[in-house]
Formats: structure tokens, sequence, C-alpha cells
């Protein structure tokens, strides 16, 4: 991805704004997106050591969110407003139509995992994911956490408020609550339905801010 000549991983984070004020943001190149408060800009996608994340232009994500280094969204994918997707030390993989909701936290562990995750996942506000495996058509509810080398099976949902243990592996199509998390029940088509629902909302919630004026 192009970045502008300027811009080095050496640049500090937050820049400050034109000297004239003028709304137009010190950077514009495809994938690179700033906010602008009180007179400061705000790089909020930006690279880490030379990597840079690499954002389709069918993607959405929030001039509030952050994502930072060696990170790749699919097609359609959203990152939402405050969320945090931090790829520096080690990378994140997001997969086609799925969604990072408001102040989400994705990061791996040094050296050891990365985070990946599927198609067609969402991942609620407030959740946190980290050095973990979400497969396929998994809903990660809200405040869920998510720990070091976990793998959700395809087609799963952790539900709000769990805690997923590091090392644990949830099966595919399972229902998993509580803390610590503990599979509840096998999931159905109507469970299934119900997590594909939820991407869909987001999908359309993509089409309809990326046609906003920004
Ligand atoms: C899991 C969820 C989908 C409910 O599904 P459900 O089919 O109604 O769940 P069930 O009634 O089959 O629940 C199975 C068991 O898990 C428990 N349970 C369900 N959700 C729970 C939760 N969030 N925390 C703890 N226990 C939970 C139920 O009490 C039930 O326990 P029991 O067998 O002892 O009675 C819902 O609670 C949830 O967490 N949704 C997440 C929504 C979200 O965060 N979306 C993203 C933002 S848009």
């Amino acid at each position: 991805m192009a970045l502008a000549p300027s811009l080095s991983h050496h640049e500090p984070a937050i820049l400050l704004y034109q000297p004239d004020h003028s709304p137009t943001p010190i950077l514009e190149a495809p994938g690179l997106r700033a906010s602008t408060t009180h007179g400061y800009t705000i790089l909020m996608i930006r690279p880490w050591q030379g990597r840079t994340p690499v954002i389709p232009a069918s993607c959405y994500v929030d001039v509030s969110a952050q994502i930072i280094g060696d990170v790749v969204l699919g097609e359609n994918s959203s990152v939402w407003m405050n969320a945090v997707v931090r790829g520096d030390v080690h990378h994140i993989r997001i997969g086609a139509n799925s969604n990072v909701q408001d102040c989400a936290v994705l990061h791996g562990m040094r050296y050891k995992y990365p985070v990946i995750v599927g198609d067609w996942v969402t991942i609620g506000h407030n959740a946190t994911v980290h050095g973990c495996v979400v497969e396929d058509a998994c809903l990660i509810g809200m405040g869920a956490t998510v720990m070091n080398n976990a793998r959700i099976g395809e087609g799963s949902i952790v539900a709000a408020g769990a805690v997923i243990a590091e090392n644990t592996v949830i099966p595919p199509r399972s229902l998993v609550a509580g803390v610590p998390g503990k599979v509840r029940r096998e999931l159905g088509p109507e469970d299934r339905d119900l997590i594909l629902q939820y991407a869909r909302n987001y999908l359309d919630y993509v089409k309809i801010y990326l046609a906003e004026p920004r």
C-alpha cells in the first residue's frame, strides 16, 4: 500500500496540525486516515516497524479506530469507534465480512500467538481478543475475553462477558458462557442465522458509513 512520502515509522503518532489550521489532513493516502481534534491530527491507521495495515477499499474503518502495523483486513470488514487492532508484536488477520465493534481490542502475544479471525465474524463492543484464533461465522459477545492460544471453533457464540481461558479449544457450533467460559449447548440452524444476521447488519452499516461524506 502506498504511503505518503513524508511518513515513516519514526514519525510520532500524533502530529501537529497544519500551521494554517486548514481542515485538510496532513496526510491523505489510500488506507491511511487521520482525525483532527483541538488543532492536532491523529493518525489512526499507521505503520509499525515498516509494516503497514492492508485495508481494502470495501472496508469501513472508523476515524477513531486505531489499526497499527501488520494487520490485514478482508473485503467488506469493518472496525468501529475506538477499537484497537494492534499488529505490532504479532500479526493480526481478519477475514471477509467480519466486524470489530466499538472499543474492542485485538492484540497478539510477542513471538508466540497472532490473532486470526475468520470470515463472517462479529466481535462485539468492548471484547478483548488476544493471541487466539476465531474461526469463521462466530459471534464474540460484548465484553467477552478470549485469551492466548484459545481457538473458537467455527459457528460458535461466546456469550457476552465470557472469559475463554488460555489454550482452550472450543468445538465448532458451541455456545460458551461464563467465567471461565464453559460450553453450554450445541448450536443449531437458528443460532447460525443469528450469528450471520449480526454480520449482515454490519455489512449494511459499512455501506451506509462509506457513503457518508468524510
Ligand atoms: C448467548 C446469547 C446469544 C443468549 O443465547 P441463548 O440461546 O438465549 O442462550 P441460552 O438460553 O441457550 O443459554 C444457555 C445457558 O447460558 C447462559 N447464558 C446465556 N448468556 C449468558 C451470558 N452472557 N453470561 C452467562 N451466562 C449466559 C444461560 O443463562 C443458560 O444457562 P442455564 O443453562 O444455566 O440456564 C446472549 O446471552 C449473548 O451473550 N449474546 C451476545 C450478544 C452480543 O454481544 N452481540 C454483539 C453486539 S451487537
